[in-house]
């Protein structure tokens, strides 16, 4: 890898499994190895020559599964795709089974998993990286990218107000432990019965002792985005709770982000959605199709971090 004097390769834990594997610092300098993706991809053309990877997707993708794919190419490098939405991860053979004879051929693995814990017993038994590229608990790439977007667009993210209006998913946990190392103010709004987990939760109250930032879960929306300069949504079902949609659809209904309630953020508030989104259900058709709305460039720059990710786990 071709690095800067301002974009100084960072030595991290060699999983992306939660997120919360990187400090405030570490963190910082991932943001900044990032932007030095972006900014110059030509740098970074060949870093991953000759390595390759094994993709493992249990639930669809469009975004993760198009970045990994994209973004390894670009870096030289190459992919093998899994597609496990049939057959689910241990079912034809054990995960350690799986993660031993993978490390044989690859040298990573990105895994969309319907269980934290199948990415854990990867990574305990295959001496590659692993990446989460989603999980029930955590969605760390997309998160790393959202704050990434957010410092582009407001160019600090210590104190930046950022709401999360709906579900306390798996986006929302990614959403606190992130913001919490970034120094951000992160409030979060949830139904009852909906909240985000309350390890996670404290868990980044401690980081934002350190970051000054702040974590706040309450019930209203109207509360959490008050002054909030970003609001943020997500489905109200994710991938493998389809069973349960119409009581979800029935508890979320008053969280909705919309006009209404974007009257109580800051004037010149944004819009975030991890995607893909459900017009008329989360966010309203307006508010998703409005010029707030940057719920693209959220998506383009999944690509340039997660560039970024696999520069730092394979450093
Ligand atoms: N946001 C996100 O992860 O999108 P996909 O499910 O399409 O990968
Ligand atoms: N919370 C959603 C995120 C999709 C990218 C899900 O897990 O389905």
């Amino acid at each position: 890898m071709n690095t800067t004097a301002t974009a100084a390769p960072v030595t991290l834990s060699n999983d992306l499994l939660t997120g919360m594997e990187w400090g405030p610092a570490q963190v910082r300098s991932f943001l900044h190895l990032a932007a030095d993706v972006k900014a110059h991809p030509d740098r970074y053309r060949g870093a991953l020559a000759g390595r390759f990877f094994a993709l493992i997707f249990e639930k669809p993708s469009l975004r993760t599964r198009v970045t990994f794919e994209v973004g390894i190419a670009s870096l030289g490098g190459a992919c093998v795709f899994l597609d496990h939405t049939v057959t689910h991860l241990g079912e034809r053979e054990s995960i350690p089974d799986v993660a031993k004879s993978l490390e044989r051929w690859v040298t990573g693995i990105v895994a969309r998993v319907f269980k934290q814990e199948s990415l854990e017993q990867l990574a305990a038994n295959a001496g590659i990286p692993v990446i989460n590229a989603l999980s029930d608990r955590f969605h760390p790439c997309q998160a790393f990218a959202d704050f990434f977007t957010l410092e582009e667009r407001f160019g600090n993210l210590r104190g930046l107000k950022v709401a999360y209006v709906g579900d306390g998913n798996n986006t929302c946990h990614s959403l606190l432990s992130i913001g919490a190392r970034v120094g951000a103010h992160v409030r979060v709004a949830t139904p009852a019965g909906y909240e985000p987990d309350p390890n996670i939760v404290a868990e980044a109250k401690r980081v934002v002792r350190e970051t000054r930032g702040k974590i706040e879960i309450l019930r209203s929306p109207a509360e959490a985005v008050a002054g909030a300069q970003a609001i943020y949504t997500d489905t109200w079902t994710s991938m493998g709770q389809e069973q349960e949609s119409a009581t979800r659809a029935a508890a979320f209904a008053d969280y909705q982000v919309n006009d209404a309630l974007f009257a109580h953020a800051a004037p010149d508030a944004i819009f975030m959605h991890c995607l893909p989104a459900h017009r008329g259900s989360e966010v309203s058709e307006a508010v998703m199709d409005s010029p707030r709305s940057i719920v693209f460039e959220q998506a383009e720059n999944r690509l340039h971090v997660q560039k970024a990710i696999l520069l730092t786990l394979l450093n």
